[in-house]
């Protein structure tokens, strides 16, 4: 597998080899995992708690080098595409399928191990003497799960039908020779009750945040590749936990499935408060009344009317105008099976699979901010934290040397001391909700042991849990403009996947650091409130890199010209920024020092490794049709092609790969928002 210095070849550097470079077993593929990989992350503990720091500095490192290199095409040119020569491996070990994945990224990595070490104290017994109130519900709700199968099919039969009662009829469930009640029928009533009760989003859906009400489209559901496959399984359902007679489900099933078709067809991946158009409910009227009435959503979700003074913002507009055709062109009673099958599958038991990986998702799922504190507890030591908060202060550092520097001199003077502020006062927070008491949160959630669909409907329904901004657990980091701060996901506290105290500090720098500096960049994006002059060279410094990503292509196609810049300038400023203060590492570390910043081996210089494990955090593998998929609504720029389009910008990364000049990784012109590339 890996020809590893026989010195250290026991059995804990094989696996510790599996672990790190994955690459070893190139069959088995990301997301495919279980018992085997608990052993091999108990077996990481034990190596990095192992007390001869030379002897685990050693191991760690030649299973990074592994992985490194298992990912590389090295007899590539780096001048020619960096990506691949970084990252041509990828799709070979972590291959995306029509099914699941339908992309593999390294992203993935990471949240795997995140949630492993999730899973391992969410196991661990409850003891009331340590866990926190908050924690033993949490894992009262997880024990309640692991039993779910015992449950009797008829109690739990009944008690889906209790919950379909609670908001009226399901045609499906109408007894022979009963009618079903269709003018007692009231969609959008419906919906919103459903989502006042339980706080799930039914063709519609409602955020509030500070900024504002949010409603529109729910979170993005794809298209189902298998159409029959999927009416069979809704089929099989509707017969099993509900125990609908065969034919009618039969029906039932296909149009349900349809329904889902249409409705999945004019989605869009856009996430709540980009590209959101503020309305009046005036507006709101004159738009879809009268085929359905979105004030009467947002009341009677919010359960009180609309005041003068709320601010509402229409999410995704184009598929609330789809639905007014939608809706016409739909039967009450296809329209009422859909919404309770939706509704029921929220509350479906899982009959086949492991239980265990049903019950962590769902705990994930729904107590999202405690099991990320917990972790964050348990692993936040103060050595990760202050490596990290030292990464922090050194890209503040670099942006202010940037910002002072000449090259940002066609600024004016306001504008510059107003960047320097703001980066200033933009804090790093590691978002494991510290400041959030857990036990007022779930003070009133009562649980009972054993009756999983119980507290699944007692958490779901918990008051303050419901039209909060989702919750989607960040699993990258991401800037909050309200609190002038960055958050990083705990997910990325994990060492050992992109930096670790044992490897280069390039690799720290290379992955973490423009992380970091990337969402920094967005702290002073917003030049909306420059004077004139700034502006126009802004506008002038803009549009080159308008012209250059248009003239990117990926599999053959050009990139549209996008006017969403704004990510592309900050990939490109926080590769820059990044090897600024890698540089001024390497400028004060003695030369006795450098031989830590290479890795067995590799023969690549410590710059070189920087920009390979900048790329290697982009490396993806995406299954065909999706990737058409992405091709047709692109809003922002593949991975691949963030690589390539931030460092053919960057002369420092020229020379320290020797690209000629027209090469395609130094073509010109080159974009530059802010100088500092002498290093
Ligand atoms: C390292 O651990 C071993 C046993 O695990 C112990 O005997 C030894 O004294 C420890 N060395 C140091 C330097 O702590
Ligand atoms: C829409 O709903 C609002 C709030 O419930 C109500 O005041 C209004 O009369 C409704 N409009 C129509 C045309 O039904
Ligand atoms: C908005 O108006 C309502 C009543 O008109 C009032 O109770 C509420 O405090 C106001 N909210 C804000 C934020 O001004
Ligand atoms: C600008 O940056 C270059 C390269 O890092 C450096 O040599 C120069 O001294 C800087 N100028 C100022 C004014 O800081
Ligand atoms: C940064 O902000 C702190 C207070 O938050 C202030 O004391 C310090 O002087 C500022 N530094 C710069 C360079 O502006
Ligand atoms: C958290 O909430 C509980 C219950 O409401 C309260 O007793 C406790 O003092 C709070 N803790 C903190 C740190 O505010
Ligand atoms: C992942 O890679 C594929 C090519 O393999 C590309 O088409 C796709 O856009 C990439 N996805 C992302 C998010 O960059």
């Amino acid at each position: 597998m890996e020809n590893a210095s026989p010195a250290v070849a026991s059995s804990q550097l094989v696996l510790l080899i599996l672990i790190a470079g994955i690459a070893g077993c190139a069959q088995g593929h990301l997301l495919s995992q279980p018992a085997l990989e608990l052993r091999i992350q108990a077996q990481e503990q034990l190596i990095s708690q192992h007390n001869d720091s030379a002897y685990v500095q050693r191991l760690m490192r030649l299973s990074k080098s592994a992985e490194m290199r298992n990912y590389m095409q090295p007899e590539l040119q780096p001048c020619d595409n960096f990506y691949d020569y970084s990252c041509g491996n990828w799709a070979k070990i972590n291959p995306a399928n029509t099914a699941s994945p339908r992309e593999t990224n390294y992203e993935q990595l990471l949240l795997k191990g995140y949630h492993h070490k999730q899973q391992r104290l969410l196991q661990r017994s409850a003891d009331a003497a340590i866990d926190a109130e908050a924690v033993l519900k949490l894992k009262e709700f997880y024990a309640s799960c692991l039993h779910y199968r015992e449950t009797p099919l008829p109690v739990y039969r009944q008690q889906l039908l209790e919950i379909v009662a609670e908001f009226g009829h399901m045609p499906a469930l109408a007894l022979p020779g009963q009618q079903w009640p269709a003018d007692e029928f009231d969609w959008v009533a419906t919906v919103a009750r459903i989502k006042r009760k339980y706080g799930l989003d039914i063709l519609l859906r409602l955020q509030v945040s500070p900024a504002g009400i949010y409603v529109g489209q729910p979170q993005q559901i794809r298209p189902q590749p298998n159409r029959l496959g999927r009416a069979a399984s809704i089929r099989e359902w509707l017969v099993w936990n509900l125990g609908v007679e065969r034919e009618l489900a039969e029906t039932t099933s296909l149009e349900i499935t349809n329904m889902e078709d249409l409705v999945a067809r004019q989605m869009r991946d856009i996430p709540v408060g980009v590209l959101a158009r503020p309305r009046t409910t005036k507006e709101l009227d004159e738009l879809y009344l009268p085929v359905y009435n979105l004030t009467k959503y947002i009341e009677l979700v919010l359960d009180r009317p609309l005041n003068p003074n709320d601010t509402l913002y229409e999410h995704v507009p184009s598929y609330q105008a789809h639905l007014l055709d939608f809706v016409a062109g739909v039967s009450p009673q296809m329209h009422a099976n859909y919404i309770f099958y939706s509704l029921l599958e929220h509350f479906s038991y899982q009959w086949a699979g492991s239980v265990v990986d049903h019950c962590m998702s769902k705990a994930r799922s729904l107590f999202p901010e405690l099991l990320d504190n917990m972790v964050l507890r348990e692993y936040g030591d103060a050595a990760t934290l202050s490596d990290i908060e030292a990464v922090w202060l050194q890209i503040k550092r670099s942006f202010r040397d940037m910002l002072e520097n000449d090259t940002a001199d066609w600024l004016s003077l306001a504008v510059r001391s107003q960047l320097l502020d703001q980066i200033n006062a933009t804090r790093l927070l590691v978002n494991g909700h510290e400041d959030v008491n857990f036990t007022q949160i779930y003070e009133q959630l009562q649980l009972k042991p054993r009756d999983y669909l119980h507290n699944l409907r007692a958490v779901l329904s918990h008051d303050s849990l419901k039209t909060k901004m989702s919750a989607a657990p960040l699993t990258a980091p991401s800037y909050d403009a309200v609190e002038k701060r960055v958050l990083l996901p705990v997910a990325l506290l994990q060492p050992n996947y992109l930096w670790s105290r044992y490897y280069p500090r390039a690799l720290r720098y290379g992955s973490l650091g423009t992380l970091l500096a990337h969402e920094l960049a967005h702290s002073i994006e917003d030049v909306s409130h420059w004077d004139h002059s700034s502006m126009i060279a802004y506008h002038k410094r803009w549009a080159c890199f308008k012209e250059q990503y248009g003239r990117l292509r990926l599999n053959g196609e050009y990139l549209p010209k996008s006017d969403l810049q704004a990510e592309n300038i900050a990939d490109n400023l926080a590769v820059q920024v990044s090897y600024h203060a890698y540089s001024k590492y390497l400028q004060e570390l003695a030369p006795s020092a450098l031989s830590s910043e290479q890795l067995p081996q590799m023969t690549q210089s410590p710059r070189q490794l920087f920009f390979i494990s900048y790329a290697q955090f982009w490396c993806n593998d995406s299954q065909e049709r999706f990737r058409d998929r992405i091709a047709l609504l692109v809003s922002y720029t593949p991975s691949a092609l963030r690589v390539l389009g931030a460092l053919s910008n960057l002369d420092s990364f020229q020379r320290d790969f020797a690209c000629i000049s027209g090469s395609p990784m130094n073509s010109s012109p080159k974009c530059q928002l802010y100088g500092l590339s002498l290093d």
